[in-house]
């Protein structure tokens, strides 16, 4: 995918894919540009695909795929419990949930990174923040695949068909976190889920039907993302030696190293927006109510932004990467995710002195999401 977006970049950064039924843009200018107005590129793509019911619903409440107004008014409700300062309260039962995950896998001389940490510790993180059990981690899996990690569909905007299979897992979600939120209407804790039930935006309460949305949106942003984070550090750190003998020398480096990963192995490669009147983009005019696909993964690799950017620099600074988004949406949960790997990273290179990526690993299309679903490794305990 590399190939491509350099090549794209440099031949046709901003391009009309007929067959895909959408626009391509590639540069970090340009990204940025679309990203930065909100208005005439609509994050609404729900409105253009074919009525179903599921969709729909899910769609009250997920304030991702919303304009200003409603999206500033939904993302106010939980931005104050995603603050840097409100995330480090966290810091010591992400530290205690590390150590219990670790302790389980000591010794071991190989296991599977994704089952062992990356995929439990941010499930769990989210999943007390929201007050739904932890141990159900296994049915949000299947909700986060099956929401974001399907293979690119051959047409950007999917028929009736993809999107009737689609809704199947979103059916289950819908009716799990229901029953969540009637639990907590019933007998509210302290959690976030009981906090939506008693926001008010515009004087008026959210109904279950919208906190479905937005606790789902939490519950599946919340997670495997992460998960993907952590995974490509070990993948980066593996195919870098250099970088990863410098960063078990000085750990202070591990904040930049991340961001560099993150830069590096944008997790979620593609964002998309609908042009809501004829609009410039680059050199190219779109159409209203065309689909622009936006590559952020490629746009971290501009060479017009950043320098020598197929070079992974643990010391890179600044790194204004895209993959937390930019603009209004730009991601809530970007100081959890960052703390999360920020203590879960250092946790791993101190107790293994030795980390190596082993035969098996199983990697995503990286033109969905830039991470691993299995990704053994051999491990030396120290
Ligand atoms: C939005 C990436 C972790 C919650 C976004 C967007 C990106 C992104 C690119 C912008 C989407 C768009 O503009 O269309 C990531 C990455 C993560 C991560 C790479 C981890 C490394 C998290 C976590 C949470 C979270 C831990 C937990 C709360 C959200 C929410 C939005 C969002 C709620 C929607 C924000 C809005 O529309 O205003 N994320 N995310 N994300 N992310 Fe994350």
């Amino acid at each position: 995918v590399w190939q491509w977006w350099r090549w794209m970049r440099e031949h046709d950064p901003v391009s009309w894919d007929e067959k895909y039924g959408a626009w391509h843009v590639f540069r970090y200018a340009d990204i940025v540009r679309v990203l930065a107005d909100p208005l005439t590129f609509s994050s609404d793509l729900v409105g253009l695909l074919p009525p179903q019911p599921e969709i729909e619903l899910f769609s009250k409440g997920n304030f991702v795929r919303m304009d200003p107004p409603r999206h500033d008014k939904l993302r106010k409700l939980v931005s104050k419990a995603f603050t840097p300062r409100v995330v480090a309260d966290l810091e010591p039962r992400i530290t205690e949930v590390t150590d219990e995950l670790l302790d389980a896998v000591t010794g071991e001389p190989g296991f599977d990174l994704v089952a062992a940490l990356a995929y439990p510790l941010p499930v769990t993180v989210i999943a007390e923040l929201l007050g739904v059990p932890a141990s159900d981690r296994g049915l949000f899996r299947t909700w986060a695949d099956a929401l974001l990690n399907q293979p690119l569909p051959d047409r950007m905007l999917p028929d009736e068909e993809t999107l009737r299979l689609r809704a199947a897992p979103l059916h289950d979600m819908i009716g799990y976190l229901l029953t969540h939120i009637r639990d907590r209407r019933a007998a509210p804790r302290d959690d976030l889920t009981s906090q939506l039930i008693d926001a008010e935006v515009d004087g008026e309460r959210l109904v279950d039907d919208e906190i479905v949305g937005f606790v789902g949106l939490l519950l599946i942003a919340g997670h495997i993302t992460t998960t993907t984070l952590l995974t490509n550090t070990v993948l980066c750190l593996d195919t870098h030696p250099d970088a990863a003998r410098d960063l078990r020398a000085d750990l202070s480096l591990v904040p930049t190293a991340l961001e560099e990963v993150l830069r590096d192995r944008a997790p979620f490669p593609r964002l998309a927006r609908v042009a809501t009147a004829a609009s410039a983009v680059g050199e190219r005019t779109v159409p209203a109510g065309q689909v622009i696909n936006l590559w952020i993964g490629s746009a971290n690799h501009d060479e017009r932004e950043f320098l020598d950017p197929d070079d992974f620099d643990i010391r890179r600074s600044p790194n204004p990467h895209l993959s937390f988004g930019h603009g209004i949406h730009f991601c809530l949960g970007a100081p959890l995710a960052r703390l999360e790997a920020a203590i879960a990273v250092p946790m791993l290179l101190r107790r293994c002195p030795d980390l190596a990526v082993a035969d098996g690993v199983e990697l995503f299309d990286a033109r969905v999401m830039a991470g691993a679903r299995r990704l053994p490794v051999a491990a030396l305990w120290a």
